[in-house]
């Protein structure tokens, strides 16, 4: 029966090879589905678009539940601890006023128009890309095309020499696969930046990092936990996430001929290329988990106060009732505008124009610079959900 769920479902490696079969039969039973994380957190899946972006602005999900909470549910801080204090300042884990203050103090770098001054520097790196993998000829799309792009690019706009991005490259990645050295690195990561106000303290350059510490010395605005955790989360979030987008990108591309063919003569689709593959395989599933502050109606269903609610966007951006064919990938089609990819309300992405933009010129550069660019391996080979963790054989 459709409306029958195990509580573990979501990770269950049947599950996890198409989770959107799992995200319809959620959206078809037309309520909130509870599932228990290996660890024994309760997560109530939501999947139908309306529904998650209801749970998006609802006034009674989010994050500090400690503040709502009569019993709370977290351990005191330690303020030893410092990976704890890094983690709970996050831009990402915080309500208003904190979270209103911190991404006011950052936001004015991210605009459209802030982030289309890159487009020069941007195309001139996707170039050297492009023409090393032509130098190749068989190439990875992981670790050639996609990885190098976001991690230069906004240490770019941080301000972190050119010498020290693979390091930090190497931090966000133990921090973002939560591996046993993730700790370790957010300490390091910590010391480094620590490092890098410094020297900007004593000599401002025209970066982001030296606005920050700016403000860092008008002590009411951002303390230094608060600067290290912001500039962690700019570093970490848009990387992991915009490699996805590209390295499936392509994969979609390659895979769909006729719409690598249209590219091909029309590079001005890479913006619809983009927002598709965003729609149909974006790299966020889950938003990061929030809490119900009460009891609360949503999507048909209830869930109890203070447990922890899963906004699904890759279950969003496939509902019927909003995407004509959802489960096509058609980089024409009207309805693309949408999508959540980027999710929704006061977290919505910062990133989203940069990401855009990177990705929008990879396509583009792409299309036009490597036009018989193909699959090395068997397209059923690919593991379209842990793509940007693994290879991606290309021919050039
Ligand atoms: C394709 C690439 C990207 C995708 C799909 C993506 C997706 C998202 C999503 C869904 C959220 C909302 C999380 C929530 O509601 O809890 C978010 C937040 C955020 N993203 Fe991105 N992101 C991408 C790239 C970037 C980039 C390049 C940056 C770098 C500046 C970035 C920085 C952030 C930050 C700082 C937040 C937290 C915003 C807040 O809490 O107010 N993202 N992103």
């Amino acid at each position: 029966m459709a409306d029958t769920f195990d509580v573990s479902e979501l990770w269950d490696p049947t599950v996890r090879r198409n989770p959107h079969e799992f995200y319809d039969r959620v959206r078809a039973a037309g309520r909130p589905v509870l599932q228990v994380d290996p660890a024994g957190n309760r997560l109530w899946v939501v999947a139908g678009h309306a529904d998650v972006l209801t749970g998006l602005r609802h006034p009674a999900i989010g994050h500090e539940v400690h503040r709502h909470c009569p019993v709370t549910h977290q351990p005191a801080l330690n303020p030893q601890d410092e990976v704890a204090r890094i983690e709970t300042r996050q831009l990402i884990n915080l309500d208003p006023p904190d979270h209103t203050r911190l991404r006011g103090l950052v936001s004015g770098g991210f605009t459209a128009r802030a982030v289309a001054r890159l487009e020069p520097w941007i195309t001139a790196l996707a170039d050297r890309l492009v023409a090393n993998a032509r130098r190749l000829g068989r190439i990875d799309g992981v670790a050639d095309l996609a990885d190098p792009v976001p991690v230069n690019v906004i240490a770019e706009l941080v301000g972190v020499p050119e010498p020290d991005r693979w390091q930090f490259r190497a931090w966000s990645a133990a921090i973002v696969s939560a591996s046993p050295d993730g700790p370790t690195a957010t300490v390091e990561f910590a010391a480094y930046l620590d490092d890098l106000a410094a020297r900007r303290r004593a000599d401002p350059a025209d970066d982001l990092m030296s606005e920050l510490v700016a403000l860092e010395d008008q002590a009411e605005r951002l303390d230094r936990d608060e600067l290290v955790a912001l500039v962690q989360l700019l570093l970490i979030a848009g990387q992991e996430t915009t490699v996805d987008l590209i390295v499936n990108g392509i994969r979609l591309l390659l895979t769909h001929p006729p719409q690598w063919q249209a590219l091909r003569e029309q590079p001005a689709l890479a913006a619809a290329v983009v927002e598709e593959t965003l729609r149909f395989r974006g790299p966020v599933e889950i938003v990061p988990p929030r809490f119900a502050f009460r009891d609360i109606e949503i999507g048909g269903g209830r869930i109890p106060a203070y447990d922890r609610v899963g906004l699904s966007l890759w279950g969003a951006n496939r509902d019927p009732t909003v995407f004509d064919r959802p489960h096509e990938f058609d980089i024409h089609r009207a309805d693309v505008g949408k999508h959540i990819a980027f999710g929704y309300g006061i977290h919505f992405c910062l990133g989203a124009h940069l990401a855009r933009l990177e990705s929008r010129i990879m396509f583009e550069r792409i299309a036009q610079q490597l036009p018989d660019l193909r699959l090395a391996v068997d397209p059923r080979d690919v593991d379209a959900f842990r793509l940007h963790r693994n290879e991606l054989p290309l021919q050039v």
